[in-house]
């Protein structure tokens, strides 16, 4: 195997909003930023549409930020990290715009903010109506670009975090190019930095990029890191139904804008369910949808009266696809469907980014920071991402670093010799797997659901054993989602459950789990459920 070996200080798996903050903010440092396609393209930061809660109007104020998210969080979220993040947000803003983004303004210079869901004030700041997230990464790769202490290897898969003895010696992966043949990569370094992104390609139905399959979690939990809060998936109310793969995001700005809720009765069926109709959490539009969508109902945003002509203006993205589909939103119902959008578990960190693993830090999406406890609110999470982003390259920089010196280990490079032996194509199980999600442990799960999605999973490792790293991973990932949705006998935010439709305060807690745990976990419900029983049999 001939591979290119790098020695970074620090490694950053991923290059979204979090992992390029981070890279920026650790100058003089080396760094070496990996992305698995080239820079910018398929990340979850670059397609976000809405932008950056931020309480910059006058008459809004960090604390009533702090409370909408508190709120929102359903009890769950640690109030100092939240504090932290909502505090930092002006800064952010104007880090952003120093740097050359352009943020959508008034005439006399302030910002034009959107309004989303479960915000009590007006407070998206973002850029060319829906397009924030393309702006954003547009001013932070050029800044990159011109950072001579960041490497940039692009089109690089990770496979696994080199790990002996409770150290990090770096990662190893290789060029996702097949015409670079046994082109392999090994990037030494004592500190690691996830900013991988999400799962929602483990979900049938996703507003996130399919790359984005959870494969930070597995990173982390294949060396033993501690995972908190992995059952809290989040579903964007609104996912344009066009039939693609992944689904076209309809931001939440458009109903922030007037824009209505209606199945094909023309009923706006969030009229009495909440007092802020359609601008109630995204939980519980979640939920109404989906209860439309089981009655046999189809539903739709109605744009035409509140937001009409200005459309294609106000959401020029949106409105691209929906000329593809031959639809006009200011004359015509947009067709929606609920989707995996975000996660809110992930890899545990404490406030500095520092997981359970010496060495490895987390943040953006594979991070579970505690600042969205049980439900999300919306924009935050690129916000979180730049601060945590920020935070973590101040803290890295206070450790000591050792010297890099070629040291690769030939059991590193055996392992992985093993592990990417057998490389044929698992496509159909991952398929298998991702349906099986999306049905059984989607917006609303029960008992029978969680350990039907089980069964399957057990199966498809079982006839796909070892055809694939990737396929391995989401397994892995979904494992962990389904221990904590069976552990979590309660609702709470976006963990639905049918069969214990209310909250419980018993569950004012985090569901911690590992590697170590996960085996005992499943092994306990093993011994409880047969799994040849007939109802789990017929799906
Ligand atoms: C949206 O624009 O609706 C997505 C915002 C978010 O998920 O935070």
């Amino acid at each position: 195997m001939t591979e290119q070996i790098y020695t970074p200080d620090v490694v950053i798996v991923g290059g979204g909003v979090a992992g390029l903050t981070v890279a920026l903010n650790l100058a003089p440092r080396k760094v070496c930023v990996i992305t698995k396609s080239s820079l910018g393209v398929n990340t979850s930061s670059s397609w976000s549409q809405a932008g950056i809660a931020a309480s910059v109007d006058k008459n809004d104020s960090n604390e009533i930020h702090l409370n909408d998210t508190l709120k929102t969080a359903k009890g769950l979220a640690n109030e100092s990290v939240v504090r932290k993040i909502v505090s930092e947000s002006a800064n952010v803003i104007r880090d952003l715009e120093n740097i050359g983004v352009q943020f959508d303004k008034n005439p006399d210079g302030s910002f034009n903010l959107g309004l989303e869901g479960a915000h009590s004030h007006k407070r998206i700041v973002g850029s060319k109506g829906d397009s924030s997230g393309i702006e954003i990464m547009r001013g932070l790769i050029n800044e990159v670009k011109q950072s001579p202490h960041i490497t940039i290897l692009e089109n690089v898969s990770i496979d696994s975090i080199m790990h002996e003895d409770n150290t990090i010696y770096g990662v190893i992966g290789r060029f996702t190019d097949k015409n670079i043949p046994n082109n392999h990569v090994v990037i030494q370094s004592s500190h690691i930095v996830l900013a991988t992104g999400g799962l929602g390609g483990i979900f049938a139905n996703t507003t996130n990029p399919r790359s984005s399959y959870g494969e930070g979690i597995a990173l982390a939990a294949q060396i033993g890191a501690t995972l908190t809060d992995m059952e809290f998936v989040q579903f964007h109310p609104t996912g344009l139904d066009f039939g693609l793969d992944p689904t076209p995001l309809a931001t939440e700005a458009i109903r922030g804008a007037g824009a209505h809720l209606v199945n094909q009765n023309n009923e706006r069926f969030m009229l009495g369910v909440h007092p802020e109709v359609e601008l109630a959490p995204r939980d519980i539009i979640a939920q109404n949808i989906f209860q439309q969508i089981d009655k046999g109902n189809s539903v739709f945003l109605d744009c035409r009266n509140n937001i009409g002509e200005h459309f294609e203006t106000q959401f020029p993205q949106v409105h691209s696809y929906c000329v593809k589909a031959e639809l006009d939103p200011s004359k015509d119902l947009m067709p929606i469907i609920p989707v995996a959008h975000y996660h809110i578990g992930g890899v545990k960190t404490d406030l500095t980014g520092r997981t359970s693993v010496e060495g490895l830090w987390c943040c953006g999406e594979v991070a579970a920071t505690g600042v969205h406890g049980a439900n999300r609110l919306a924009s935050n999470s690129l916000l979180e991402a730049l601060v945590f982003g920020k935070i973590v390259a101040v803290e890295i920089n206070k450790q000591p670093f050792k010297q890099q010196v070629e040291v690769v280990s030939s059991s590193f490079i055996k392992t992985y010799k093993e592990k990417t032996r057998s490389k044929i194509r698992a496509k159909k199980f991952i398929w298998q797997l991702r349906s099986t999600m999306m049905r059984n442990l989607g917006i609303v799960r029960n008992q029978d659901s969680i350990i039907r999605g089980l069964r399957d999973l057990i199966r498809i490792e079982r006839e796909a054993r070892g055809l694939s790293a990737k396929l391995n991973d989401m397994i892995l990932v979904s494992k962990f989602i389904i221990v904590g949705a069976l552990k979590r006998t309660e609702s709470r935010g976006c963990h639905l459950r049918f069969d214990y439709p209310n909250e419980d305060n018993n569950f004012l807690k985090h569901i911690d789990q590992s590697q170590e745990t996960l085996q005992k976990d499943l092994n306990s419900f093993l011994l409880e459920i047969d799994l040849t029983e007939e109802k789990f049999v017929a799906n």
